[in-house]
């Protein structure tokens, strides 16, 4: 199966091209904090706008639950799309309602338009398939065709990203083709030692990936919020830092497999361990075994890996030849905290082969902490969607794209 790239839909010049995109950044306050995706998603909005068609832009930001939520409006990247793009933006204040329809009736041929938050929309993350479909249907009557481009959200049987696709005649993006291109170098032949480094926030996501990478990786890195998890699983006490009690006994499991296999699962020797979550609260390191003895006690948080534990991952990456890095390793928007983060992407521009950052968390980091997108082999848009690549698993949004 190959996937249908945009020049399978033909001529698109004056026809209503909605575009599937992941507009998914990180705002502060309302302000974008780093606007990567949105430059990822350039080239393809480009090539079709050049092509004379009307682009219809949706997305989802966040995870609202099915109904409008201010902090998640789209609103903010419609005016940043449209500095990026040196051109005006229309924004639709809803998804499939008066304003959306309304909003790309107007289009002209060459334009475009972006639509509030898809998941402001019970249907679009909706557990039932007639629920997606319903969605999806409402979605398609805006449009003659679909590009999907939103490679960050393709492991997610979601309506827009799979039953749209479904409903118009549709085709991969340019992003989505060129993602492809790189992770597939990681999934057929990756040149060994081959280390994957996992952090980051949305840990039950993450622990899940796990049992699937082991058989396919040399050294696994684990930092960020599911490492206490691990530690827990070993029987250290973690205070009050991030742990999914009901995830141990798989992460015991893990440890195991990983023994069986001869992975590598390297853990933290020290934490930065804090008095609260704040930038500016107390903290010291501490090693792994005595995480409850600092001053804090059972109420300390831990924040990053510890300098030790940094060098020691530094260390491992920058010998690997393929690396592939997905989630922070600690509190990196924290000054105090970004020391773990930090030596891991400086590590990375130094791998002697191919380093890849997934995700947009880490990709945030490293250009928030300095590091400039050519430093590194690629900068992944997805980062649960490039793991779940990783782990060779088929890809609903991929998938239903022909691949
Ligand atoms: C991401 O940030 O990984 C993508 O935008 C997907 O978001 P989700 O995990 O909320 O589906």
């Amino acid at each position: 199966m190959t996937l249908r790239t945009l020049d399978t839909l033909g001529d698109l010049a004056g026809k209503r091209v909605i575009v599937r995109a992941d507009l998914n950044v990180p705002l502060k306050d309302g302000e974008i904090t780093d606007d990567g995706r949105i430059r990822a998603s350039l080239p393809t909005i480009n090539a079709l706008l050049s092509q004379g068609a009307r682009v219809i832009l949706i997305s989802h930001l966040g995870r609202p639950k099915g109904a409008p939520e201010a902090q998640y409006s789209l609103a903010p990247v419609a005016v940043r799309l449209a500095e990026l793009l040196g051109r005006e933006v229309d924004f639709a204040t809803d998804t499939v309602g008066d304003s959306a329809h309304e909003v790309v009736d107007q289009l002209t041929d060459g334009s475009v338009a972006l639509l509030e938050n898809l998941r402001f929309n019970a249907g679009e993350t909706a557990k039932e398939e007639s629920e997606r479909r319903g969605f999806a249907g409402e979605l398609a009557g805006l449009g003659d065709a679909l590009v999907s481009d939103g490679f960050g959200v393709v492991h997610r049987k979601q309506a827009s990203v799979y039953e749209l696709a479904e409903l118009l005649p549709s085709a991969a993006g340019l992003l989505i083709a060129a993602e492809l291109t790189v992770l597939d170098r990681l999934t057929e032949t990756p040149e060994r030692p081959y280390a994957v480094v996992l952090g980051g926030s949305k840990v039950s996501d993450k622990l899940g990936v796990i049992g699937h990478l082991l058989p396919k990786v040399d050294r696994l890195l684990i930092g960020g919020g599911m490492l206490f998890t691990f530690l827990a699983a070993q029987g250290y006490k973690v205070g009050a830092s991030l742990l999914e009690a009901d995830q141990i006994e798989t992460v015991r499991g893990y440890l195991a497999e990983a023994t069986r296999l001869g992975v590598d699962i390297v853990l933290p020797t020290d934490v930065v361990v804090a008095a609260a979550f704040a930038p500016d609260a107390a903290h010291e390191v501490r090693p792994v075994e005595s995480i409850e003895d600092a001053t804090f006690g059972a109420s300390g948080l831990g924040l990053d890996i510890g300098p030790d534990t940094a060098a020691n991952f530094a260390r491992i990456i920058a010998s690997s030849k393929t690396v592939f890095w997905n989630g922070p390793m600690g509190v990196f928007e924290f000054d105090a905290f970004a020391g773990g983060t930090r030596a891991v992407a400086q590590s990375l521009t130094e791998v002697d082969g191919l380093s890849v950052v997934g995700g947009g968390d880490s990709a945030a980091a490293v250009r928030a902490l300095g590091f400039s997108d050519d430093q590194f082999g690629h900068i992944s848009t997805g980062g649960g969607a490039s793991l779940e690549f990783l782990e060779g698993k088929r890809l609903p949004g991929l998938e239903v794209l022909g691949w």
